[in-house]
């Protein structure tokens, strides 16, 4: 991503520059016709590795149940449990911007539970968070953000409906289901939502979208229209074991090395060549 501007002045904070970023800077990336990276982060160290990298948004995303704690699904995953990683990614961060994801069961029961839930977020050290779908949470996000709270949309398929959608399925196939998207798309900016997650939705899906709307999208299985794109901390460094979805792209392997520098650890304990001299006082 470029992050300067034609006179060299930086116009995104970089990890050499402290100031944070905030939500007016991912807008104006999308009006230079700019694309930025989003990635997800559950704890101190993967947020200042990801800071160290230059990524202004980290996203403590709900994906938290399934990567993190071994659950089936996100529908698990409680208010406790998010705000806990949120409070050590808000520790580990320095300038990205963070975005906690609210769980199931924390806002659907209208726009008095979105707010606390987002309150409490916010305490916990996320400058903004992210809810999924279009309807009842668009009342919700217009309240928070109208209570000084940023709100992120997330659109397309929506894991907390993942027992309404029947499965993990993409969404907008047909022409009415891509209008209905544009429609929540364009309801949850004039509502005041500062960017919006389209998951899995067919390409020209992501680009109507991206074009309905001034504030940035940030695809996952969303093709290659979308402002910026995100991946799941995991999923980026090849942590994740079995069959992966289409859209995710490993960029290095780390479940094999990490599991070849155990295996040379229990060797050389076995063989007693560690700890070596330099290793021991
Ligand atoms: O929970 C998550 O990680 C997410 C991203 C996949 C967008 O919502």
């Amino acid at each position: 991503m470029s992050v300067h501007t034609v006179d060299g002045s930086s116009s995104v904070p970089t990890s050499t520059h402290s100031r944070p970023v905030s939500i007016h800077d991912l807008k104006a990336i999308k009006q230079r016709g700019e694309r930025f990276a989003m990635v997800t982060a559950y704890d101190a160290n993967a947020a200042s590795i990801l800071d160290d990298a230059g990524v202004p948004i980290m996203l403590v995303g709900d994906s938290l149940g399934m990567v993190v704690l071994g659950y089936e699904s996100t529908v698990p995953v409680t208010l406790d449990e998010i705000l806990h990683h949120t409070r050590a990614v808000a520790r580990g961060r320095s300038r990205a911007l963070v975005v906690t994801d609210l769980p199931f069961g924390t806002y659907q029961l209208g726009s008095d539970a979105a707010m606390s839930s987002a309150v409490a977020a916010l305490k916990a050290g996320a400058n903004a968070v992210k809810l999924e779908g279009g309807g009842e949470t668009i009342t919700s996000t217009r309240r928070l953000v109208a209570a000084g709270i940023p709100v992120m949309g997330h659109i397309g398929l929506t894991p907390q409906s993942m027992h309404q959608f029947g499965g993990y399925r993409v969404q907008g196939r047909d022409a009415a289901a891509a209008e209905r998207l544009v429609a929540d798309a364009i309801a949850l900016e004039e509502a005041g939502a500062f960017s919006i997650v389209i998951e899995c939705v067919p390409t020209d899906v992501g680009q109507q979208i991206t074009n309905a709307v001034e504030v940035p999208t940030i695809g996952i299985g969303a093709g290659h229209h979308t402002d910026a794109q995100v991946l799941v901390w995991h999923d980026l460094l090849g942590l994740t074991s079995g069959r992966l979805p289409r859209f995710v792209k490993p960029y290095v392997n780390l479940r094999d090395t990490i599991g070849d520098a155990i295996k040379s650890f229990q060797t050389e304990v076995a063989d007693g060549e560690y700890p070596g001299p330099e290793h021991q006082y």
